[in-house]
């Protein structure tokens, strides 16, 4: 099974959900329909009405984020996995580099995960490395260390998905080279599968995925999909990303 999952962040109002409902016309006719699973994560204000209207069509709704709580507490503004799946969200994203960069802890992210699976959403739990640990060749050893700080065997891994996203390619147009990002997808199953002891879970790439580069991405069988931000919130660069891929 492949993945393609948009990343809104502070994008969309009520209307915007005609984006999503071209990619959902799209998806629901696609030949191919059935080896893949496309996600949206629109901003907290919009998963009630959004998971309501796609209730029983192709795209899920998820979230980009949710507070390391499970249910209620006096933190302002803060979201729980709980209140999450009470509107319907399917999944949520954990450790998105903006929300690190916001303070998120590896203490902060395994409670989040934890709550998350409690509550029965499926978690994307994202990782990557930044320029600086780029450069001084730490990638594995940054990798390695984010996923096994927070990930348990406990966890049940059929509602885990883990996103590489490197941090210097993230909106930047840059892209790792084929090789770097096979070499990299196998150390992070290595790691995966050295914590769940079975396979690991799917493993996809983010950072400035769009339909030129996408054909680039397929001929590395070990990524089963793409978190994808800026090219999601139009409904024909989302679509494109997924014609080229099974061009
Ligand atoms: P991008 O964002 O596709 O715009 O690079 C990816 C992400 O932040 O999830």
């Amino acid at each position: 099974m492949r993945y393609f999952i948009g990343n809104w962040k502070m994008f969309g109002v009520p209307k915007s959900i005609s984006i999503l409902n071209k990619i959902n016309s799209y998806y629901s006719k696609d030949k191919n329909r059935n080896k893949y699973r496309v996600i949206m994560t629109p901003p907290y204000t919009l998963i009630e009405s959004y998971s309501k209207y796609f209730k029983n069509k192709k795209i899920s709704i998820g979230a980009q984020n949710c507070y390391q709580k499970e249910q209620f507490s006096s933190n302002t503004a803060a979201v729980s996995p709980y209140m999450l799946k009470s509107v319907g969200a399917k999944y949520t994203l954990v450790g998105h580099s903006d929300n690190r960069g916001e303070g998120d802890t590896d203490t902060m992210l395994k409670d989040k995960v934890r709550y998350a699976l409690k509550n029965n959403l499926k978690v994307v739990f994202c990782i990557g490395e930044n320029k600086t640990e780029k450069k001084n060749k730490k990638t594995l050893s940054v990798l390695k260390r984010q996923l096994t700080k927070v990930l348990e065997k406990k966890f049940n891994k059929n509602n885990l998905i883990v996103a590489y996203e490197p941090i210097w390619s993230i909106g930047t147009g840059k892209i790792p080279t084929t090789d770097e990002l096979k070499k990299t997808t196998i150390h992070i199953k290595k790691v995966l599968k050295g914590i769940f002891k079975k396979n690991s879970p799917a493993v996809l790439y983010g950072g400035s995925v769009d339909g030129s580069n996408v054909e680039m991405f397929k001929e590395i069988k070990e990524i089963d999909g793409f978190l994808v931000g800026g090219a999601s919130k139009t409904s024909k660069k989302f679509i494109d990303i997924i014609k080229n891929y099974y061009r």
